[in-house]
Formats: C-alpha cells, structure tokens, sequence
C-alpha cells in the first residue's frame, strides 16, 4: 500500500498536546481528572471527530474513536494508548500511540483504503498509577481483571474516590458496564516508545514486542510514635521515616539479590507525617515498584520486602501494614498479530528486532481479551518518565506507518 504519513502534523498535535499540561513546557503533568487531563482528552476527541471517527466514552472516561468498516458487525481492530501523563513526565509516553494510532487511521483514509473490520482508536483511562495506585485502571476494567465494586472504592490521597472523581469529571453509569463483551477485538496493537535504550543503541527502527513485564505494587504504611525533635532522646524514639528508609534499602537489596538484571525494584513515593523539620515522623506512606518478566522470582522478592518489614518493625518497635496494590502476571504477546507486525515491517523496509516490555501498558490487560501485541520506537537515550524524553518525527513517523500497514493488514479491505 501507498500510504504517507503526515510527520509534520503530527509532531505539531504532540506539542500541543504536551503544552496541555499542569506544568510549564517542557514538563508534561497530566493527571487522572484533572482539568488538564479534561483538556487533553478533549483536544484528542475533536481530532477524531475531524477525522470523521464516531466516538463514546465510557463510565471511567475510556474513550473510543470507530472507524466502521464495511462489516460493522464483525469484532473490530483496535489500537491505542494513554494520554495521562505522571509529574514531570516528557510528552511521548503514551501520546504517540494515541495521536500516532490516530494518524494511522487519517494515512489509511486518505490512502483510499476501505476496511472491512471497524479500526477503533482507543484512549485508556489512567494508565499511570499517579492518582489511585494502580495502574492501567482503564484496561484492568475493560479486560474484567478489576471488579467494578474494588474500583468503586480506590481512593487517592485526599480521600476523593473514584467514584465521585469520575462523577465530577462527567463520567457516570455504572463501572460493571466498563466490561467489554468477549470476542469485542478481533486484533489489538499499540505503538509506544521503547522507554530504554536498546532500538536507539542498534540504530533498529521497530521493536516488536513479545512479552510484557510482570509488575506488582506494594503501598506499605508505618505507624511509629512522633514527638518533639528536640526534647525526645534517640534511644526512645520509634521514628516512622527511619523504618521507612530500611524498608527502602530492602526492596533494594530483594530486588539486587536475585541477581537477573530483568528484576528491578523502585520506592517511587514517601509521605511524612506531620511533615515538619522540628518533628518526628509518626506516620509514613511508602509505595514500591517492583517487576520481573519471570513471575515466581517477582514474587520471591515481594515476600522478601514483607520479611524486611517484619523486621523492621520489631528492630525498631513502630508498625508496619502492606497493601498490595496489585501483582499481574505477564503477558506474552499473540503470535499472529507479532508476525502481522514483523510482515508490515518487511513491507515498509525497517528493521525490527522481537523485544520485551519492562514497562506494562494497557496492552497487559488488554491481551487477557483479544489478540495483542506492541510495536516500540526509539527514543533518545531511553529517557522516559522525565521531562526531556523525546522521540523524532522521523521515528515517530515510521511507527506509524506500520502501524497503518498492520491495522490494514488485520481490518482487511472491504
Ligand atoms: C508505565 O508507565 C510503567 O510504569 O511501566
Ligand atoms: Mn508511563
Ligand atoms: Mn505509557
């Protein structure tokens, strides 16, 4: 197929879209609901409605953009992303699956080609975990991996929940009917940054992704005794941030132990109470991060945190609580869509290499319904989830393009 893509307008809707932010560009920061999350998802519906697609939104703001094909009945393509984006994020993360799978679908249209199956564009709810805890909250309900009922309650940190966040932000009906029927995408793909070094290191055009990462989370909280910093003795102190900070060490050191480079674990949050310099800390909220693309070691070093915990807690005589915020297992990619993937490649003359995703994406989930896989492009120095990640028109562009050639491939031409 002759297909062009338009880089330049495209890398223009990236810009504006990052520059739709919380804070001042470079920095992207668009959380869950927030009005600039609103703004965003509006700037991107009305791409689409320009484009002619149909869109809906459901009751946690999941937003679908159809491209009816000439069998509006048979189970559609989908593709797509997030736009949310975490504090002092960059812009690409998510938005390039977003604008790009759009873009696709506009190269598609004004290339002639007619699909048989419906292309639906898909913009996942909160991908990132920065307001409620868990992330990809859009594709765990849409995949039924999330009770409606344990999502209703999720609270962020003002005790705002989920359910009154979405009502307040427009979004109502009932969360069980965020499910979608199974059978409801025959293929699903979405096009990402690598978000790490290796296709820029081999100068390789496409990643074909094969298997997502398994990610658990853990919110830990302590509860030690608080008084005046001054006047309490250090042998008589029960400091929560103290224990804190071991806890910390220790999902260091469980993650290290393994010893496979694939295990990695990260303390990404710490509150302080009451928070003042003349204080001590009381009670401390921590929350951990840790992945491994082999399950069973992810979870040995999860159990290795909770016994750090324990004793932590009798060393230093402070209490220690674990919520597990989530613990998903990985995901291995379809085959069929990975060799539709590696034929538009070969179509388009790129080299591609297979891959592993460390970082999860909607794709996680969404594999538990339909057929999926992922393509990634480099991005410089694998920077992401920082202010200066960056991807080239160029390499966005080429994304894009077989991204277009696999959606044509799996829609069919009418
Ligand atoms: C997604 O943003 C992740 O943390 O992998
Ligand atoms: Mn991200
Ligand atoms: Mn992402």
């Amino acid at each position: 197929m002759n297909l062009c893509i338009d880089e330049a307008r495209l890398s223009r809707e990236l810009e504006i879209l990052g520059a739709i932010s919380e804070s001042p560009p470079p920095v992207t920061t668009r959380v869950l609901f927030t009005e600039a999350d609103l703004r965003g998802r509006e700037f991107v519906k009305q791409l689409c409605r320009d484009a002619g697609l149909t869109t809906r939104e459901d009751a946690v703001g999941n937003t679908f953009a159809r491209w009816l094909g000439k069998d509006p009945d048979l189970p559609a393509v989908g593709t797509g992303s997030h736009i949310d984006a975490i504090p002092n994020a960059g812009r690409y993360d998510g938005t390039v699956g977003v604008l790009g799978g759009l873009e696709a679908i506009r190269a598609l249209a004004r290339g002639n080609f007619r699909p048989r199956r419906s292309i639906e564009l898909v913009i996942f709810t909160s991908e990132e975990p920065t307001r409620f805890g868990i992330g990809c909250l859009g594709s765990r309900l849409l995949s039924g991996l999330l009770e409606a009922s344990a999502a209703e309650h999720l609270k962020d940190r003002s005790g705002t929940s989920l359910d009154q966040a979405r009502l307040q932000a427009g979004f109502a009906g009932p969360l069980s009917g965020v499910r979608l029927r199974d059978g409801y995408y025959s293929a699903f793909v979405e096009l990402h940054i690598e978000q790490g070094p290796i296709l820029e290191a081999r100068q390789i055009e496409i990643g074909v992704v094969t298997a997502i990462a398994a990610p658990a989370s853990l919110r830990i909280w302590i509860e030690g005794e608080g008084g005046h910093a001054g006047a309490v003795l250090m042998p008589d102190r029960h400091d929560a941030f103290l224990a804190a900070a071991e806890i910390a060490l220790g999902v260091e050191s469980a993650a290290r132990s393994t010893g496979a480079m694939d295990t990695v674990g990260t303390v990404g949050v710490c509150d302080v109470f009451p928070g003042a310099v003349n204080s001590i800390p009381n009670r401390v909220r921590i929350e951990a991060d840790v992945r491994d693309i082999d399950q069973a070691r992810r979870d040995d070093v999860l159990r290795k945190i909770a016994e750090t915990c324990d004793q932590v807690a009798t060393r230093r005589g402070v209490q220690i609580r674990i919520e597990p915020l989530n613990a998903d297992p990985p995901a291995q990619c379809a085959p069929a869509v990975v060799d539709v993937l590696i034929q538009a490649c070969d179509a388009c003359g790129f080299r591609y290499m297979r891959m592993i995703s460390r970082a999860y994406h909607d794709s996680l989930f969404i594999s538990r319904i339909a057929p999926t896989a992922m393509l990634f492009i480099p991005c410089r120095s694998g920077f992401s989830h920082r202010p200066d990640e960056y991807a080239s028109p160029e390499a966005i562009g080429q994304g894009t393009l077989v991204l277009a050639e696999a959606l044509a491939s799996l829609a069919g031409a009418a």
